[in-house]
């Protein structure tokens, strides 16, 4: 468990509450200053074709946007460091606009075949895609026409894995077909020898 994700998130009206529903509190002291994310994170990470942006807004409303992407486009640069490309979109720049009062971002990964979800907190920033041409180039999705019109850089806090529990496995269009795959080929032989069978018996 990685304990500055604990120690951030655990603030005194969550103590609060664990001691009202539970007599004791589990106070985390002692956490490093950073999590750094790891070779079972970045593994993780590579794999995922989607998440979820948490952001606050200048009001103080949680707000939650769907990423989606290539697999991997949520790009590890380094152990601290996660970047992604943001397209000129719907131009409502909800995201874009929280984060240019409050960095803080919650992100939210699940992988429903394995059933893992990962979550990440980190401090973003915005920057024009115009000012990093070739990184810019380097995360751009190739099924989308779209300027990368920003690139969000998050540094990373902390992260913290959840339990399995209650995770109904879910699958992709991309993994239900290769999981497919082999029952197709079987298929399309079984298919061929049946017709051999059939010409042989003249029926
Ligand atoms: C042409 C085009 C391409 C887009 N490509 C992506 C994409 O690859 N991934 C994604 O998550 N959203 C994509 N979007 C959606 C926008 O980026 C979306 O409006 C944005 O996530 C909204 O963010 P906000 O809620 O923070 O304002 C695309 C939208 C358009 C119009």
């Amino acid at each position: 468990m990685a304990m500055k994700y604990l120690e951030t998130i655990m603030t005194e009206s969550v103590l609060r509450a664990q001691h009202h529903y539970y007599g004791h509190a589990a106070k985390i002291t002692d956490a490093p200053e950073r999590d750094l994310l790891g070779e079972g994170e970045a593994e993780f990470l590579a794999a995922r074709d989607s998440f979820y942006l948490g952001t606050v807004s200048e009001t103080g409303w949680p707000y939650v946007q769907h990423r989606g992407g290539p697999r991997g486009f949520l790009r590890l640069l380094n152990p601290s460091t996660l970047v992604f490309a943001d397209y000129q979109g719907n131009r409502q720049l909800l995201s874009t606009g929280n984060l240019s009062v409050d960095n803080r971002v919650s992100l939210f990964l699940m992988d429903y075949p394995n059933r893992a979800r990962l979550k990440i907190l980190g401090h973003a920033r915005v920057e024009d895609g115009r000012l990093h041409p070739d990184l810019a180039a380097q995360l751009a999705n190739p099924a989308m026409k779209a300027r990368v019109e920003r690139i969000v850089f998050i540094d990373v806090l902390s992260f913290d894995w959840n339990c399995p529990k209650y995770i109904t496995p879910r699958y992709s269009l991309e993994e239900v077909e290769e999981l497919a795959g082999s029952l197709k080929a079987c298929i399309t032989e079984l298919e061929a020898e049946l017709r051999t069978l059939k010409t042989r018996s003249g029926s």
